[in-house]
């Protein structure tokens, strides 16, 4: 049988991965966490470019640390400063930057532009956000639900909040890995059709199990995780307003917290929004695996680069 192999692949979407690909990654993950000195040149002499059209602390540190980890180098290429900004196309840059690097990740305003990335360049392309997917958030949120349940299967699995792109990764990746999650969004900020009807598919072959609704009570009632992002992301700034009204009654606080079961895990990609989606009793309370979450980052794109360029 032919080895299981992520090398030279992109990683757009979560259902880019195959079932038997997502378990390679989280196995590697805790490989490389458990002994990070045995991969601390398994990386040397490769170059990853990192284009960020939009601000990050989570990733841009996980990325750049990882590459340095693994005993190569990452360079930070923020749209503004690269000739993207003047007009050069995103499939120009693509070409170019193919031949000086070994890898990119792109976090982008439109989806569009990771998939021309993907079509025009010769190297592997990650997405590092986009309006559509957050993939390597959702490979450390899986990281970390195994950590703390073991399993990710038998849990009810919960996101309360808007239906964004990391709403779309995070459930992709549960029905992909068999589990079962609700996800609870006010009316008008449900996660886009496109995406229900593939996680509808794939909950077909897998036995996993997606149920959306606009009630966050009934969604937090008994669960094992609760999940929140905020309510206004990167891009939707104007909307600010609006939202903080619509989005009334989908705040996680201790009140709904008493609903899920009392071991519950409370999960943020962050950045946190205190005192909207989130209060700082929850995010900082007993319940919180927030800053567990936030570590795993760097130890699933660890895994994830190194599957990809090794
Ligand atoms: N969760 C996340 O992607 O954080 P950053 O925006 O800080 O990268
Ligand atoms: N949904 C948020 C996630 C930030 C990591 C945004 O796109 O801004």
């Amino acid at each position: 049988m032919k080895k299981l192999s992520l090398k030279g692949r992109h990683l757009l979407s979560i259902s880019d991965l195959s079932i038997p690909e997502i378990e390679l990654i989280l196995k590697t993950a805790r490989t490389i966490k458990k002994n990070p000195k045995k991969f601390a040149s398994a990386l040397k002499g490769k170059n990853l470019g990192m284009i960020f059209q939009k601000p990050s602390t989570r990733t841009r540190v996980s990325f750049e640390v990882a590459m340095y980890q693994l005993g190569g180098q990452a360079l930070n290429l923020t749209s503004n400063e690269l000739q993207l900004k003047r007009g050069e196309t995103v499939a120009d840059t693509a070409r170019v930057l193919s031949r000086f690097l070994d890898a990119m990740t792109a976090r982008v305003f439109s989806h569009n532009d990771v998939l021309e990335l993907a079509k025009y360049g010769t190297i592997p392309v990650i997405n590092a956000l986009s309006d559509y997917e957050h993939p390597c958030q959702a490979l450390a949120d899986v990281l970390t639900i195994l950590e703390h349940k073991k399993t990710v299967k038998n849990l009810k699995i919960t996101y309360i909040g808007d239906g964004n792109n990391v709403a779309h990764s995070l459930v992709l990746a549960v029905v992909k890995l068999g589990g079962y999650i609700q996800v609870a969004t006010p009316k008008g900020y449900e996660m886009q059709d496109s995406l229900i009807q593939t996680a509808h598919k794939i909950c077909k072959q897998t036995g996993g199990k997606l149920v959306v609704s606009h009630d966050p009570q009934a969604t937090a009632d008994q669960a094992d995780v609760i999940y929140a992002d905020v309510w206004t992301s990167m891009g939707q700034e104007e909307e600010h307003k609006k939202r903080l009204a619509d989005f009334q009654g989908f705040q996680i606080n201790s009140d709904l917290l008493t609903r899920a079961k009392k071991d519950c895990i409370v999960m943020h990609c962050l950045p946190a929004h205190r005192g909207e989606e989130i209060t700082d009793e929850v995010v900082d309370g007993p319940n919180s695996v927030v800053w567990d979450q936030a570590e795993n980052r760097l130890h699933a794109q660890k895994a994830l680069l190194y599957l990809v360029l090794k």
